[in-house]
């Protein structure tokens, strides 16, 4: 049993023989801990387990965890290579007991596993204990015999073992094995104890407090944290002296060797150790969601890589070639961590960009930096300028630039590099500050100046633990903000979203010791700095102060559903309707998306269903839904769907989803997109266009909705269904054809209802006469309606004279309104004697209006006051009695 992997599961299958659950290991990106940049030993992700704030199901855990020290606090970066014990990757196998048992079994737990599973010679192994824990002293002297110098007493920080400044802490007790009198060094605590003889093998932390900011309190039981380096306990059971040695690196370094064509002896030998060394770390950070960046966990994973690439390049490697040794590690190591596996394509791509960007400057940098030592003559420290000048025209960063310089024991004026980078900020401060943007936004540049971009955690997690870095209230940063107070908030790092790309921010809780604040929105300012709105509703928030944040699941779980429909239906409209279809506009949110594109004229019914046919087509393909990071030029070669006048950086997230409908091997859509999307095409469930409609000339706009609320939507519409069915008493499918019907029903009754107001007219009505009255010479016929079409009168006049001589026929009608219509008609063999329209005025004055027009024999007016139809009758007798 000497494997690497051997190793680990014996570890694991023996804790867990013991009662302990096998954990799997967290990312490398804390989740729970804001102070950390990266999970750096076993203990990181049970941290709150220990200090009580959280429970699990179980009290004895096991596990092999992941860790990075490159960054922050434990920084080992710039050792690697040059010593046989240093990684910026390694993996802690440990063993935790969250209140359970304690110092004696934890002690000799690991005493069995390393003396009668893993057989290593008692009279090889030592210990230290802290030298105020007479307990762990005589724990260890019953049950291993040791005569007392084996059982070392030390009074340093190196066996009080604590996270950081704060957290849980305790005395400990290391392991140590002696690799024998050949090599050179002291036990623990001689002043000889750096050498390499004897190496500790296992820390064993007897965690009995919380450090907190201003106090040491108990914790509330007793706790055990222990810590084995894999990679040196390997080197130990593989009877090598150096963790380079084991079968695992020897593999990678192999495979370099290959790429290289050259061996690994001297000074080589570095170099093959840097690239085995962070192709380990660059690859885990890519598949824990870390993509290279200038900022933050980015720019350190860009450090580790272009490192690497420099030693690559030393061993005359002139072409990309890292890339290429990253199966060789998933074989390795893909079956303890399937993520390798998983996310193998993503870190393929995401090295072999790295490097064919840097590659590009490599070189001339390289020329650039031997001038200047040339120059330098005697003296033993490049300038600060020329190193920023490596820094910004040629992306070295400046570890990279001393690590350059270390063989010829040259440093670096790293005062004089610093006032340089401030320069440059003040430069792009002022530059800024003349292009004119709105005078508010002023104070997020200048809190981006102080403390730098926010890192945004949201497309792998939901929640994550912060440190507030600025306050914001009407307008001026403050220190504080108290219960019933409303304002903004930027912090270190966050899993809320800002609002960009047509997607809206995130809502969520973000709470801490004592208080209470929910966020109503989030918005990225100043290109980067994420800003928290929010109203606290419980204590008050402080400037420093660590904060747990958590977006509103649900919410985001429906914007990513949006977000990946409108690609979807983006690429649909394509296909449906040509590719003159481009995007110009779009709204993500949680309650349904709004997506507007160029095309000229509407989308018909068929057009829509087809568009919606497709989108659901991909979403039924359950695809996985891969992001990468890519420079701009590529990606839109690749074929990725740009905006058109929209902002990118250098490089950009790429977004796939689905598979070509044309049984091809490329994907349904691939678009630039920095929002938040489903992790499979499935997740989307449904697609359900809802509206189509006009926005500007040529420019179209869709609404759809996704998942619930499309299920929700649809079964209001058919239960709306179901009920009309009801009502009507056919069959939802004979519904419109009975709707048909009925319209044409109703408009033939109407005709005939409106046929039998009229006969009911001329022979009776509300008052009037039943028959003509002589008047004169004249055949007089007035009668007064309601509720006739004032249309209709005219027809009725026409009527009413065919049956008169010398026929003068008044006709006015009550409208609802109160309001009257009078028609006057008179017979062609008396229109020389009086004329219509004369007598459509009278009555039309006696109404109360004025006017009226037509011909001499058929005339019409209205007037505001229906109620003195009488008196208009009257006043057109008159007239006609008189003539
Ligand atoms: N947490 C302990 C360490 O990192 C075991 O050494």
């Amino acid at each position: 049993m000497s494997g690497v992997n051997e190793i680990r599961s014996a570890f694991l299958d023996y804790f867990a023989k013991h009662g302990h659950e096998i954990v799997p290991s967290s990312p490398l990106v804390p989740r729970n801990d804001p102070t950390l940049m990266f999970t750096n030993a076993g203990m990181v992700p049970f941290k709150n387990v220990f200090t009580g704030v959280e429970k699990r199901d179980y009290v004895r855990a096991t596990s092999s965890q992941k860790c990075v020290r490159a960054g922050g606090k434990h920084n080992d970066l710039d050792n690697v290579g040059y010593t046989a014990r240093h990684h910026t990757f390694f993996e802690m196998l440990g063993n935790f007991s969250f209140g359970d048992y304690f110092k004696e079994q934890a002690i000799e737990l690991a005493w069995n596993l390393l003396t009668k599973e893993y057989c290593l010679p008692k009279d090889k192994l030592l210990v230290t204990v802290y030298s105020e824990d007479d307990e762990a002293f005589s724990i260890w002297k019953k049950l291993t015999g040791f005569a007392d110098e084996k059982i070392i007493r030390i009074p340093t920080s190196d066996n009080f073992w604590s996270m950081g400044d704060t957290g849980p802490c305790g005395p400990c007790s290391e392991i140590f094995y002696d690799h024998g009198e050949h090599i050179w060094g002291g036990p623990p605590g001689s002043p000889e104890e750096d050498g390499d003889r004897f190496i500790e093998i296992w820390n064993l932390v007897f965690m009995q407090y919380e450090q907190t900011a201003n106090e040491r309190l108990d914790l509330p039981r007793p706790s055990i944290d222990t810590g084995m380096g894999l990679e040196r306990f390997a080197a130990l059971m593989q009877g090598v002296h150096d963790n380079y040695d084991i079968d695992l690196f020897k593999a990678l370094i192999a495979s370099s060797e290959n790429l290289t064509g050259v061996e690994a002896g001297g000074k080589a030998g570095s170099s093959h150790r840097v690239i085995a060394d962070h192709l380990r770390s660059m690859s885990f950070l890519i598949a824990d969601g870390v993509l290279p960046s200038n900022e933050g966990r980015g720019y350190v994973l860009r450090r580790i890589m272009r490192r690497a690439m420099r030693h690559a390049n030393l061993l005359g490697a002139r072409d990309p070639i890292i890339y290429k040794m990253l199966p060789i590690l998933v074989r390795e190591m893909g079956r303890a961590f399937p993520e390798l596996v998983r996310a193998e394509k993503l870190i393929e791509e995401t090295i072999l960009l790295e490097e064919k960007r840097f590659i590009k400057t490599l070189e001339r940098g390289l020329g650039l930096l031997d001038t200047a030592v040339e120059e330098l003559g005697d003296s033993k420290q490049l300038d600060g300028e020329t190193a920023f000048k490596l820094y910004d025209t040629y992306g070295f960063p400046l570890d990279l630039t001393q690590d350059a310089l270390r063989a010829k024991n040259i440093n670096v004026d790293t005062d004089a590099f610093n006032r340089a980078m401030e320069r440059q900020k003040a430069e792009a401060r002022a530059a800024w500050t003349g292009s004119g943007d709105a005078a508010t936004d002023a104070i997020w540049f200048g809190i981006k100046e102080k403390v730098g971009v926010t890192e945004f955690l949201g497309y792998e997690t939901e929640k994550a633990e912060g440190v507030v870095s600025a306050l914001v209230k009407d307008g001026a940063v403050v220190t504080s903000l108290s219960k019933g107070e409303e304002g903004f908030l930027v912090v270190n790092q966050t899993p809320f979203y800002g609002e960009s790309g047509g997607q809206v921010g995130d809502t969520g809780k973000i709470t801490g010791e004592g208080f209470e604040a929910i966020v109503t929105n989030t918005q990225k300012k100043a290109e980067g700095v994420f800003v928290h709105a929010l109203a606290v509703t419980e204590g008050s928030i402080h400037l420093g102060n660590p904060i747990e944040m958590a977006i509103d699941h649900s919410r985001r779980s429906a914007i990513r559903s949006n977000h990946s429909a409108t690609h979807l239906l983006h690429e649909a409209l394509r296909s449906t309707l040509g590719d003159h279809v481009a995007q110009k506009g779009s709204l993500v949110m949680s309650e349904r998306l709004r997506f507007d594109f160029s095309h000229p004229k509407p989308l018909s019914d068929e057009d829509v269903k087809r568009v919606e046919e497709l989108a659901n087509e991909v979403v039924l393909q359950n695809a996985e839904v891969e992001t990468r990071l890519m420079a701009v030029d590529d990606a839109i070669e690749s074929g990725a769907t740009a905006l058109f006048g929209e902002k990118y950086g250098d490089e950009v997230r790429v977004v796939s989803m689905g598979q070509a409908l044309d049984g091809g091997s490329k994907a349904y859509s691939v678009e630039l997109c920095g929002g938040t999307h489903v992790s499979r095409t499935g997740d989307i469930g449904l697609v359900t266009v809802v509206n189509e409609g006009a926005v500007a000339a040529g420019i179209r706009r869709l609404e759809a909705l996704t998942g619930d609320a499309a299920r929700t939507y649809l079964a209001r519409q058919d239960a709306l269904m179901r009920q009309t069915s009801g009502v009507l008493k056919v069959a939802a499918e004979d519904v419109p054809a009975r709707i048909a019907a009925l319209l044409d029903e109703r408009r033939k009754l109407e005709r005939e209802l409106a046929n039998a107001k009229k006969q009911l007219a001329l022979g009776g009505g509300t008052s009037g006469e039943q028959k003509a009255e002589e008047l004169g010479t004249f055949n007089f016929f007035a009668k007064v309606t309601d509720g006739l079409n004032p249309k209709d009168l005219k027809g009725l006049a026409d009527e009413a004279k065919a049956n008169l001589e010398n026929g003068v026929v008044v006709l006015i009608n009550s409208g609802d309104d109160g309001k009257a219509a009078i028609v006057v008609g008179v017979t062609k063999d008396c229109s020389d004697k009086v004329s219509a329209v004369d007598l459509v005025r009278l009555g039309s004055a006696a109404l109360g209006g004025r006017g009226g027009g037509g011909r001499p024999d058929m005339a019409q007016a209205g007037g505001p006051d229906a109620s003195k139809a009488d008196e208009a009758i009257a006043a057109i007798r008159d007239h006609l009695n008189n003539i």
